[in-house]
């Protein structure tokens, strides 16, 4: 059977590019970016992740896309499509399988933090937070956390949610989803953007995240940078491989692609400037306050702002969005790949793979109330499965795609899928993808996973 008739294709270019930002645009950008960098020291963190973008990430995405493109399948088979192709070992389809594996994982803590979104905005618009003060908000927060019962309500209301929009399919599901979410997104994002100008210290939250200075990086820096530039882009676990092969065959790999990856870039930097001039405007709140970055100086802020009962739940209500677009990608590969099995169809796989997920999060929820004495960020197997992913597998799975395409696929087929032979721009590309993002990604890892368990 045409596997393209199985799972459908992108309505244009413009759907893949909505679709695929959909998918990069999540919880990444609006609740991880700002807080890694506060945790990181701002700047010169800001500045190595720009670097990432633009030279690790953008072109390995092109890479993870143009191999889905060929193989037209799931990433697994995908994967073991272009492996015969280049008369290789079958042990390259590992990138698809530990792929499915990685998007299982982050999927699972991922729609617990979606659920505390969801949680917020019942809260911010039942007027929860007005007036509060910070530790007010700091114990609102650690109340939830605590409350196993109400993560889990949330925590299942979001896996439904995307459940519902994976089983409706490419067309009809995923592409739907991003044309009507995505400009949503961008609306509300520059309302929150010109909210925060007015409202909060913008001057010191530009300087915080742009003011480059070096002292506060250390090699782990480095590699949250390079980890969170994999995360963001949705790259090196088959999210973007899947979206890649339902992509219309005209459509121009390379333009497509850095267009999905500027959006990505603004769309964070433009969280940072909307939520770091009211976080610099809350006294008492510290940029580098981690994880509950966005959970408690954000409450603070709107709850003491005119306007804030509305803009800060049309934040939270942004955020679950942007999460809800990002997490359908996570399981998709998976989806994809049983649905060819014959065993499955749509649906089933879809549940089948959301309840794998489901579980994963229970197992976040419960284990951050092992402990009676924990510390402040006690969240075990939440902060276990980010590590692993985020740091590991997903620039595994990159550099493993960037070395499979720069030296294994015959250059004839990677030209032809770009669609850019003879340009210069594509020697160039080439050239990074070969050489500069695997080298890269290698010495990062090297580097500062040698730190770590240095000490
Ligand atoms: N990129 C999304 C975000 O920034 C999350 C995400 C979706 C993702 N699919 C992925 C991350 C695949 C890594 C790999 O929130």
């Amino acid at each position: 059977m045409d596997q393209r008739k199985m799972h459908g294709v992108w309505a244009n270019r413009w759907t893949f590019i909505l679709a695929a930002t959909g998918s990069a645009v999540g919880l990444g950008n609006i609740w991880k970016f700002p807080y890694i960098a506060g945790e990181n020291g701002g700047g010169a963190f800001v500045l190595v992740y720009l670097l990432c973008i633009a030279v690790v990430g953008i072109p390995i995405m092109m890479a993870e896309v143009l191999i889905g493109r060929r193989g037209r399948m799931s990433p697994i088979n995908s994967m073991r499509y272009v492996t015969s192709e280049a008369g290789l070992h079958g042990g390259w389809t590992g990138i698809g399988w530990m792929g499915v594996v990685a998007g299982l994982m982050i999927m699972a803590f991922y729609s617990v933090v979606a659920g505390w979104a969801l949680n917020y905005v019942v809260a911010s618009a039942g007027g929860g937070f007005s007036g509060i003060s910070g530790d007010e908000a700091g114990s609102l927060f650690g109340g939830l956390l605590q409350d196993t019962g109400r993560l889990t309500l949330w925590h299942s209301l979001f896996s439904v949610m995307t459940l519902a929009v994976v089983a409706a399919g490419v067309t009809k599901g995923l592409g739907m989803v991003a044309r009507v979410l995505m400009p949503f997104l961008f609306v509300v994002l520059a309302i929150l953007l010109v909210y925060g100008f007015t409202n909060g210290d913008f001057a010191s939250a530009f300087r915080f995240l742009f003011d480059f200075k070096f002292g506060k990086l250390s090699w782990d820096g480095v590699l949250v940078a390079l980890g969170h530039a994999f995360f963001t882009l949705s790259l090196g676990m088959g999210s973007i491989m899947a979206y890649g092969a339902y992509m219309p065959d005209h459509a121009n790999v390379g333009r497509t692609i850095v267009t999905v990856g500027v959006l990505d870039t603004v769309v964070a930097l433009v969280a940072g400037l909307a939520i770091f001039p009211i976080v610099f405007a809350s006294p008492g709140i510290e940029p580098s306050a981690g994880p509950g970055l966005m959970f408690v100086s954000l409450p603070v802020a709107f709850g003491n702002m005119a306007g804030g009962q509305i803009f800060g739940t049309l934040f939270f209500v942004l955020v679950a969005v942007a999460a809800w677009s990002s997490a359908v990608s996570l399981i998709e590969p998976g989806v994809a790949w049983l649905s060819e099995t014959k065993r499955f169809n749509r649906v089933t796989a879809t549940i089948a793979l959301t309840l794998v997920a489901w579980l994963g999060g229970l197992g976040c929820i419960w284990s951050n109330n092992w402990l009676e004495d924990k510390p402040a960020s006690g969240i075990y197997v939440f902060e276990s499965l980010d590590f692993l992913t985020s740091q590991i597998m997903l620039p595994l799975g990159g550099l493993f795609i960037a070395l499979f395409v720069g030296w294994l696929m015959r250059r004839a087929i990677v030209a032809s899928e770009m669609d850019a032979e003879g340009h210069p721009l594509f020697e160039i590309w080439l050239f990074v993808v070969r050489y500069i993002s695997p080298a890269l990604v290698a010495l990062v890892m090297i580097f500062s996973l040698a730190d770590k368990f240095k000490g």
